[in-house]
């Protein structure tokens, strides 16, 4: 399947550049013997300084929170003096973190200036169908869209990202996404660091792949198309492996994996270990002690960080841990550098390591499951693509898949006989890991999730209460996160009635 990127004829000679990159999307993969080598391009290592995206907490009136976004075509410098040509939410690249708080009716206002149709979904938000933001609220270029809707759940760290239909990969890589924070009643009375940008950090960590002239470079080969599209340059908010001058002595990581497909193995450089203490749907009943994670595709997971030793550490992840045939970054099997930490000029933290923090919510009963419903992931090896398949069909915007109903609970069966991992995502819900090939999945896992990595050779089953917001017509989607394979099929609709 090929992707059509009709950009709009501009007289802006930037976005007539970036027209030109992006069109090129569609004659990479039948031309990868000539194509720029795009490993050339060395990062620059060090020094680069982590920036803290700008935080929106909207215009309140009453209960209502307004927020504006504008997607745009931009330029931005990853390298200095290098242009890159780049999609951005209110600035060059990426956007703001939006920040919310439960009980609050958010009224999001998202107007597109891309060129061509795109739309905004919120990730792991429980919402009615038509606020999704999902590939059925495409937003036409020139025109705005109003997604609004209760904030109904947990304390959490949420995204969102564009969704449009066969182009998610593109213009995702190309920079529309950002977080999304939620807070509640009790969030700030757990005794966690919570200062914005001082000891509460969010970082998008990404992977990106540039061309000798700057530009980005997105899918050169069928191997890019086939595993997904990895990069060999780490960004974390939008600057190449940044430097964070840490400001206190413990902080807290919002980590959020917002490439294409790539899966990260995250540790520190000295082995230290640290803390988890919420996955992607809110806190974890007590912090979780590790010394590396497991962070796929979509997925986010907050820790906390000791960093009162004062050292210069590095968050190093090992090589990609989601495949079997995979890019390797620099050759070996040596971990690289995501972000450093030089913690030499930290004041001492107002805040100790909670020794619990909230009762979860508990886990539904599998015998309340009203339905047991199984989801095969399949990648066939066709030339043209079409093999990325969920139970044998693949993506088909006028095929609903199934109906659910509003306030039932069921328990999905999602199995993987593929040869590689597969990050699944469900809308609407926070759900629960039943067990991973029958065992309990470890106590990380054990939190509200809405992305889950279904390893080769593994039946993963969650469990999940449906919200009450029902709709026969507009459709959620579940799909695999990695977006060159949701762009290619591996993607399927479900209404909730
Ligand atoms: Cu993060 Cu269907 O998306
Ligand atoms: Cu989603
Ligand atoms: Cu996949």
């Amino acid at each position: 399947m090929k992707n059509k990127t009709n950009f709009a004829k501009s007289k802006v000679s930037s976005r007539r550049r970036f027209i030109k990159s992006l069109t090129a999307i569609n004659l990479l993969p039948f031309i990868t013997s000539t194509t720029v080598n795009a490993d050339n391009t060395k990062p620059v290592r060090s020094a680069n300084t982590f920036a803290v995206p700008p935080l929106a907490s909207g215009k309140r009136s009453g209960k209502t929170v307004n927020f504006n976004l504008k997607l745009g075509v931009s330029q931005t410098q990853f390298f200095k003096g290098v242009n890159t040509a780049t999609l951005g939410i209110n600035q060059s690249y990426l956007g703001p973190v939006l920040r919310a708080k439960r009980g609050d009716k958010v009224r999001i206002t998202v107007e597109n200036q891309i060129g061509v149709g795109s739309t905004l979904h919120w990730h792991g938000m429980m919402l009615p169908a038509s606020m999704d933001g999902g590939p059925h609220q495409e937003i036409k270029n020139g025109e705005s869209w109003v997604s609004e809707y209760e904030i109904k759940q947990e304390a959490s760290t949420l995204w969102y990202h564009s969704h449009q239909m066969h182009q998610t990969g593109a213009q995702v890589y190309y920079g529309l996404a950002g977080l999304f924070i939620l807070d509640d009643d009790d969030s700030h009375q757990l005794g966690l660091p919570h200062e914005y940008g001082v000891d509460d950090i969010p970082c998008t960590i990404q992977d990106r792949r540039f061309k000798r002239d700057g530009n980005l470079s997105y899918i050169d080969s069928m191997h890019d198309r086939m595993m997904g599209m990895e990069g060999n340059t780490i960004l974390v908010n939008g600057v190449v492996t940044p430097l964070l001058k840490a400001q206190r002595s413990l902080l807290r990581l919002r980590l959020h994996n917002g490439s294409n497909a790539r899966t990260y193995q995250l540790a520190f450089s000295d082995e230290r270990s640290f803390q988890v203490i919420a996955s992607d749907g809110g806190f974890l009943a007590a912090p979780v002690t590790v010394k590396s994670l497991r962070l796929a595709v979509g997925e986010r997971i907050e820790v906390l960080v000791d960093v009162s030793d004062r050292k210069v550490v590095q968050l190093q992840s090992q090589q990609s841990s989601g495949g079997g045939m995979m890019r390797m970054m620099s050759g070996g099997s040596e971990p690289f550098t995501v972000m450093t930490i030089d913690a030499e000029q930290v004041k001492e933290s107002a805040h100790t390591l909670p020794k619990t923090l909230r009762a979860m919510k508990a886990i539904p009963d599998p015998k309340d499951a009203i339905k047991t419903r199984q989801f095969d992931l399949q990648m066939g090896m066709g030339m043209m693509g079409g093999g990325f398949r969920i139970n044998g069909k693949s993506m088909d915007i006028s095929r609903i898949d199934f109906e659910v109903m509003r306030n039932s609970t069921e328990i999905w069966e999602v199995r993987n006989d593929s040869p590689m991992a597969h990050p699944f995502h469900v809308h609407n819900v926070q759900f629960h890991i039943l067990d991973r090939n029958g065992k309990k999945p470890a106590q990380i896992e054990s939190g509200l999730k809405d992305t889950v990595l279904v390893q080769r050779g593994e039946v993963v089953r969650i469990i999940m209460t449906f919200p009450e917001y029902s709709d026969s017509k507009v459709p959620y989607m579940y799909h695999c996160h990695i977006l060159e394979h949701e762009d290619q099929g591996m993607m399927g609709q479900f209404v909730v009635v």
